[in-house]
């Protein structure tokens, strides 16, 4: 089986994990987006946490393919989870204490994260927090030349990817009470946002 390797999360799961251990106890962990999966079994392990991985159908097989060979208890077996195929309660019907995305805002359509951001409460326990990594604009504005390069190149590919805004996910978490904690800028020009729910 010729499983799929992402170099990006073999560079970036470090700091992540780095950043993720300051937060820990995670309690059960929802991840939206898992790709290849080599953030879950990462992640699982060094945190001893449960992790629930979550993607579209097509990918699923990449996570069981990566459970298998990881012999891994903690890692639960992977949801189908599209935003905007059905409404997000239909599909996974439960709430986690922690959900954890890393570059899968600026995959998704805009209206989808918005979606995603609108619905996030039913996913997430009272206090939990939700973690969202990923390149994103400040006050309109790119951290970075290869940030802006970047989102052209991903609106070329797809008219509605991008790079987004972080005020504009903050104020749609925060309508539903899901506020903003932390910012943890990482390599690459990526940040760790943090967010907990007080509704
Ligand atoms: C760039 S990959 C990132 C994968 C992985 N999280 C990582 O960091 O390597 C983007 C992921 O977002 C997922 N995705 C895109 N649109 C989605 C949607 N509407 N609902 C759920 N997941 C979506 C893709 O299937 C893919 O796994």
């Amino acid at each position: 089986m010729n499983l799929p390797n992402s170099p990006a999360s073999e560079r970036n799961k470090e700091p992540i994990l780095e950043v993720l251990k300051t937060y820990t106890p995670l309690g059960e962990v929802l991840e939206v987006g898992h790709g290849t999966g080599q953030h879950a079994v990462y992640f699982s392990e060094y945190l001893q946490t449960l992790w629930y991985p979550a993607d579209i159908e097509q990918n699923n097989w990449m996570m069981a393919e990566r459970i298998k060979i990881a012999a891994s208890d903690l890692i639960q077996p992977p949801l189908t989870f599209e935003v905007g195929l059905k409404p997000i309660g239909e599909q996974i019907n439960r709430n986690f204490d922690s959900i954890f995305t890393a570059n899968t805002f600026h995959i998704m359509a805009e209206r989808h994260v918005f979606e995603f951001c609108d619905n996030l409460n039913h996913l997430l326990k009272p206090n939990g927090k939700f973690f969202l990594y990923g390149p994103f604009k400040f006050q309109g504005q790119f951290t970075s030349e290869s940030n802006e390069m970047f989102d052209r190149q991903l609106k070329n590919n797809q008219m509605e990817m991008g790079i987004r805004d972080f005020e504009a996910i903050e104020n749609c978490l925060k309508k539903i009470g899901v506020v903003f904690l932390n910012r943890h800028d990482l390599p690459a020009n990526n940040q760790l946002l943090v967010f907990q729910n007080e509704s």
